[in-house]
């Protein structure tokens, strides 16, 4: 339970809580990059990763930490995220996003998460994703 949370009063778990907290999370970043790492279809993504990915897990990580409504590590540690400005290096489309997307559905797949939760997760993922692409197309 949260703290200052009185008896009785409503409490909503975060995001960040339903799926297990710090080990849930960790969890569902290591499924997202094995997806990342071993789906032929998202290869072109794949291709624009350093070859060990264990920096990116960790970034990931830390991110999604806050973005879910645990602690804001990524922020703690490297200031604000400014995550499409870091992805502008990368030429990013509708192909790209949707690969991202393929591995984050797959990585969700594995949590043992109730499926409007899942959905839930996946439409705020494609919001985020859709907002990075700087493709001309
Ligand atoms: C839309 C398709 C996307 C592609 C192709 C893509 C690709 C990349 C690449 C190549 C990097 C640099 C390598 C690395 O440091 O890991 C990166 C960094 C990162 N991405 Fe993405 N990404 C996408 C969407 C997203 C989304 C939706 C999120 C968050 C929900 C996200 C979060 C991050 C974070 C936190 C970093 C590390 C930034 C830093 O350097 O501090 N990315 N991404």
């Amino acid at each position: 339970m949260r703290e200052g949370v009185k008896p009785g009063q409503l409490y909503k778990l975060t995001q960040y809580e339903k799926l297990g907290g710090e080990a849930g999370v960790r969890q569902l970043v290591t499924h997202f990059y094995h997806a990342m790492d071993s789906l032929a279809d998202v290869k072109p993504i794949r291709d624009m990763h350093a070859v060990d990915l264990s920096q990116s897990e960790e970034k990931l990580f830390l991110f999604l930490s806050g973005w879910l409504g645990g602690p804001s590590l990524y922020i703690e540690k490297y200031g604000h995220p400014r995550l499409r400005a870091r992805h502008l290096p990368f030429s990013i489309g509708v192909n790209e996003r949707d690969q991202w997307l393929q591995c984050m559905d797959t990585a969700l797949g594995k949590m043992n998460i109730e499926r409007a939760m899942h959905d839930e997760l996946m439409q705020a993922f494609f919001n985020t994703a859709d907002f990075m692409r700087n493709k001309n197309e």
